[in-house]
């Protein structure tokens, strides 16, 4: 009898303390390449949580729906940064190419809200965590110099990083399983030319020491999105 109430007590108490269920999800800047860990590693580290990581870079929105049908059902974050991608952000970066961009806004928008829909109808009790892109051209980039990109060139890709941002925060509203994570602005000091990037310009890993790829986040941009998360998340 003793023992039963102790097997009894013994699942109860493995139940109670069952691992966090995370999973991650969306493009490059969330898969990470180049680098050891995402931000989704470092965070799911930091909760002592499992994560089932499912971005891919070079996805889009559009393409996500691949990730989303792997999702755990008992997720209880999701983290997900998407849309540069849909945008031909990166890609623009990395060609030099301007006038890549044909969606609007609203466009923009209207595949956030499709892909957050189908994540919520996959994990139902999970908070999702949007996370924005890492600022890239901040405000030390003088062109020409920081950059082989003109004036005219960074802003044209100010203008892109801008309306993702803007669409990613928008597709946050509303929504109270929906988490807008402030990552464009947080890194506002940490884009190319600044003393402390957490971004890579074009000359890939050695631009700013860090790690990773050209034209995306280096190691310490990644720990400081996991350290931004981890903030959010304990409130
Ligand atoms: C971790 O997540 C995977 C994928 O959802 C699942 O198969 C596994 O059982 C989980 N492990 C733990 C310890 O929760």
């Amino acid at each position: 009898m003793a023992f039963h109430i102790l097997a009894v007590v013994a699942v109860y108490i493995l139940c109670g303390t069952a691992a966090l269920q995370t999973a991650g999800l969306g493009s490059s800047f969330a898969a990470g390449p180049g680098l050891r860990e995402n931000y989704a590693r470092i965070l799911a580290t930091k909760l002592g949580a499992n994560l089932t990581d499912l971005s891919v870079s070079g996805s889009t929105l559009l393409s996500m729906s691949s990730q989303i049908s792997k999702l755990p059902k008992n997720a209880d974050i999701i983290t997900v940064t998407s849309g540069g991608n849909d945008l031909g952000y990166i890609g623009g970066l990395t060609t030099g190419a301007t006038g890549g961009n044909k969606l609007s806004e609203s466009q923009l928008l209207k595949r956030f809200d499709d892909v957050l829909a189908n994540i919520h109808r996959m994990s139902p009790k999970a908070t999702v965590y949007l996370v924005e892109y890492l600022t890239i051209l901040g405000p030390d980039v003088k062109p020409g110099k920081t950059v082989s990109m003109n004036a005219a060139a960074v802003e044209y890709h100010r203008g892109v990083a801008n309306m993702l941002q803007q669409a990613t925060a928008k597709a946050a509203e509303g929504k109270d399983w929906v988490k807008d994570v402030p990552v464009a602005k947080l890194s506002q000091g940490h884009g190319l030319g600044a003393s402390d990037p957490w971004v890579n310009g074009a000359s890939s890993a050695g631009s700013s020491g860090g790690g990773g790829v050209a034209w995306h986040p280096n190691a310490a941009g990644m720990k400081a999105i996991a350290n931004i998360l981890y903030e959010m998340i304990g409130k």
